[in-house]
């Protein structure tokens, strides 16, 4: 993980001015902690929320009742009966803890915000890697991937997939309807990934405005039940409004920002990776911290490794596989993929890092640190960033927030998440506090 620090530690002094800027600099010991326990939400979706499954709460989520109104200190409770598989979880991941205690500081300055988030993870190292791809006869396949990726269950697959802490935030003026009271359920719903109702690939792919001839999807993520001009109880997906009413809803600010710090594809070079949930969950505008290294059509990597720069070779080795020593792929050290120079057990990573990013996807600067069984992580940005695709932030306002961890290889549904929380710049009536620093 030092090259981690050192990476993010050179990008905050280059991309911020003032003397609290790099937040390495700023006393945390003198910054309140607030603490949470961020629970295992499994197919509780907004669409089951609001069911008769969910009993008296349908009624209470339904008339704008705050989940935790209700849930107060049941975090806990709610997380150890839906990861147990009695509620909410046809695949149960075996010895999976229900919950996770995340400690969450925040300060701000003239022009930054800063949030450190520290939690215990469940594997004994830290998960720093993502998954990999296998060269066998002449074929490339999964070689490793997250914990509930089906060639992984099946055995067919090793476990691979970076930790995350994410935090999604919202307006003060309740733009995005339900995301104070509800939290992150507003984005989630059935026929999503991993959710009751999700469709297939292919019909994802024949949608007019997500599949081919669109955005070119082949699955659902997170959304906002207003991009869809029809919702039920099995979700919205294919109900998308079209491009002049969704044009109107992101001029008005209906979105929701979504910051990832995520232990392989941005904390090396410095970043957390800066997307908005809306009709989908979308990159920011620009060059982002990662891209995928994958070549769907032709079903090959897109790039292998520049031998120039890997010690002769193209590609990594079995031996290499979550050492902590071997190259990650990035646009420094790599070139485009060539089927001629690959040998039976070749890796190659899935993704490909940016060392360089621009637009509003380069906005969010971040750094980690696993030690002793604690990752500690950190995101910083302008208070304002003047993009479209952001929520500015202003001092003296209290803001509508959730949070999430991935922890032990984990994605989609298999996360911990928070109640809805808020975050106040400078005043005293959030979940999160942040002090102004001096
Ligand atoms: C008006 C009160 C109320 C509100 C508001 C409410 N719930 Fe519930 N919730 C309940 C009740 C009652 C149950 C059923 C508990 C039981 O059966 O033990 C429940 C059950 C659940 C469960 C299933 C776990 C279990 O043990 O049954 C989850 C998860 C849950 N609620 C999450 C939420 C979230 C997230 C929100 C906000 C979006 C929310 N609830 C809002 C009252 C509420």
């Amino acid at each position: 993980m030092k090259a981690h620090i050192a990476v993010a530690g050179l990008a905050g002094l280059c991309s911020l001015s003032g003397h609290a800027a790099d937040p390495a600099r700023i006393n945390w010991d003198s910054v309140p902690k607030s603490q949470f326990t961020l629970f295992y939400p499994g197919q509780s979706t907004q669409e089951w929320m609001k069911s008769a499954a969910h009993k008296a709460g349908a009624t209470g989520v339904n008339d704008g009742k705050n989940c935790l109104e209700c849930h107060k200190d049941e975090e806990a409770d709610l997380g150890k009966t839906i990861v147990s598989g009695k509620k909410l979880e046809p695949t149960p991941v075996a010895g999976k803890p229900g919950s996770v205690n995340v400690t969450v500081q925040a300060a701000y300055d003239k022009e930054n915000v800063y949030l450190r988030a520290s939690w215990p993870t469940h594997a004994k190292e830290a998960g720093v890697f993502h998954d990999y791809k296998v060269f066998k006869g002449g074929q490339w396949s999964t070689h490793s991937a997250g914990r509930t990726y089906k060639d992984v269950r099946e055995g067919k697959a090793k476990v691979s997939y970076e930790d995350r802490f994410n935090v999604m935030v919202g307006d003060n003026k309740g733009t995005v309807a339900g995301f104070e009271a509800e939290g992150c359920w507003v984005t989630c719903h059935n026929s999503m990934r991993d959710t009751p109702n999700e469709p297939t690939k292919e019909q994802v792919k024949a949608h007019p405005v997500l599949g081919d001839a669109g955005m070119k999807k082949n699955d659902i993520r997170k959304y906002l039940a207003e991009t869809r001009s029809a919702m039920d109880d099995r979700g919205g997906w294919d109900k998308v409004k079209d491009k002049a009413a969704l044009d109107a809803l992101m001029a008005r600010g209906v979105f929701l920002d979504l910051w990832q710090a995520r232990a392989y594809r941005s904390l090396p070079v410095g970043k957390a990776d800066d997307s908005h949930v809306f009709q989908w969950r979308n990159f920011d505008k620009g060059k982002k911290p990662f891209d995928s290294n994958w070549d769907g059509d032709k079903k090959q990597p897109r790039f292998m490794f520049d031998p120039a720069k890997n010690s002769g070779r193209v590609a990594l080795t079995e031996a290499q596989f979550r050492d902590p020593k071997a190259p990650r792929l990035d646009d420094g050290n790599s070139i485009p993929y060539d089927a001629s120079k690959m040998k039976d057990g070749d890796l190659l990573p899935g993704f490909i890092l940016n060392a360089r990013q621009d637009g509003s996807a380069a906005d969010l600067n971040a750094s980690g640190k696993w030690e002793k069984g604690v990752w500690t992580m950190m995101i910083w940005r302008k208070l304002n960033t003047g993009q479209k695709d952001d929520v500015a932030l202003a001092p003296g306002q209290t803001y509508p927030i959730g949070i999430a961890v991935h922890d032990d290889a984990s994605t989609t549904r298999f996360h911990y998440v928070s109640m809805p929380l808020k975050l106040s710049l400078g005043k005293k009536d959030g979940h999160v506090n942040a002090v102004e620093l001096k």
